[in-house]
């Protein structure tokens, strides 16, 4: 069951603020999600006080981005033991709600195990439930600590590989704090970039088909008083030639053992065009986002997602008289077959620079990423 709201004045101060929060009306406790369906063109809350519709925005990318799906899944398995649902049940539609990204299994994993051990322990429904709100709540803070460290490591890079005198930096997708506990993971290093002076232009892909950069980057870039120009993705190979990218700074949503990325799709020509070019490409993300059960790219599960959203131009949450319910205005002939992976695998030898909250990996190599892990979750 979701429900939605205006947001309220207050949170119009900072979208980290409001991506995702925890409430507890008299009514019993929801989810409230920022709908990112609705950006830019209106803050809206969906509140959602059950795992249907929790696992419902998910599907529908109201809440998406892999480090809030971790986070929003761990929640979602708090509220399901809040209120009485099976939480097995619910930890298997969350975890399942979209395949690629690696955090959302991880995060519903880790409140579910926390509500196992506490009932384990002789914990009564409410100390149990309350043992996964914890863990849901330990992730979300985690998260924003892990974008802020991110950041710092993400700046001293791109200070190390480009020379001084101001970046021009490209970015795909959105990986700000609509993604993200904190600043979020690319977007929050550019931020920190921004910040201190350096950035000299933010380029941002529209990212078809539902346009993450268009909708979402550029409203978090003109949030921060950014300089920043938005380019439809196939502009970008031209913007290159002309040598006015410095580094490609992207997210990821899940790196295999390998190294490999599996982002956005459109990051994987970005990497190759970033090789000729001799460019920087450097991906930001959590270690949470690092999979070493998933060898390599090969092995790492691509979303695919309804066809209209490439046959029809599609503005997510209006529903147009588009050639299925809840598509927008067709582009196509109606009947076309469309092809929409949601993304595409980056292999490692293509990735300048891994960075991460506990350090950077540079150059990309299976070893390197096994150390990392090593390292990371020792301490
Ligand atoms: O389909 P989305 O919008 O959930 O895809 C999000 C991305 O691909 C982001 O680049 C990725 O999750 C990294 S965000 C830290």
């Amino acid at each position: 069951m979701a429900d939605q709201h205006p947001v309220s004045p207050e949170g119009s101060a900072s979208p980290a603020a409001f991506a995702l929060r925890w409430e507890e009306p008299p009514e019993g406790p929801v989810l409230v999600l920022l709908d990112q369906t609705r950006l830019p063109a209106e803050e809206v809350d969906l509140l959602c006080a059950d795992v249907p519709a929790l696992v419902e925005a998910i599907r529908s990318l109201a809440v998406r981005g892999a480090p809030l799906l971790g986070i929003a899944g761990a929640y979602g398995v708090a509220l399901a033991a809040a209120r009485g649902f099976d939480v097995d049940e619910a930890a298997d539609s969350l975890a399942h709600a979209r395949p690629t990204a690696v955090n959302l299994g991880y995060g519903v994993r880790r409140a579910a195990a926390a509500y196992h051990a506490a009932v384990r322990s002789g914990a009564e429904a409410e100390r149990a439930a309350a043992a996964a709100l914890a863990e849901a709540r330990a992730l979300h803070r985690e998260d924003a600590e892990a974008s802020e460290r991110m950041a710092e490591h993400g700046q001293a890079l791109l200070h190390e590989l480009l020379p001084a005198g101001g970046f021009r930096i490209l970015t795909h997708c959105n990986t700000g704090s609509l993604v993200s506990g904190g600043e979020g993971t690319a977007l929050g290093v550019v931020k920190l970039v921004h910040r201190s002076g350096q950035l000299r232009r933010l380029w941002v892909d529209e990212t078809r088909p539902l346009l993450q950069g268009a909708r979402l980057t550029a409203y978090e870039a003109a949030r921060e008083g950014m300089a920043y120009t938005l380019l439809s993705d196939n502009a970008a190979g031209s913007l290159f030639s002309a040598g006015e990218v410095d580094a490609v700074v992207i997210g990821a949503d899940r790196i295999a053992a390998d190294g490999s990325v599996a982002n956005k799709v459109g990051s994987y020509p970005l990497a190759v065009l970033a090789r000729y070019h001799h460019v920087p490409f450097v991906v930001v993300a959590p270690t949470t986002t690092v999979d070493l059960d998933t060898p390599d790219g090969a092995a790492i599960e691509v979303e695919q997602r309804p066809g209209y959203e490439v046959t029809d131009i599609t503005i997510p949450h209006v529903p147009g008289a588009g050639s299925e319910a809840g598509a927008g205005v067709p582009v196509a002939p109606l009947g076309t077959q469309a092809h929409n992976p949601a993304f595409d695998v980056t292999p490692p030898e293509l990735v300048t620079a891994i960075v991460t909250e506990d350090g950077v990996v540079s150059p990309v190599t299976g070893d390197g990423i096994v150390e990392l892990c090593a390292r990371s979750r020792s301490g």
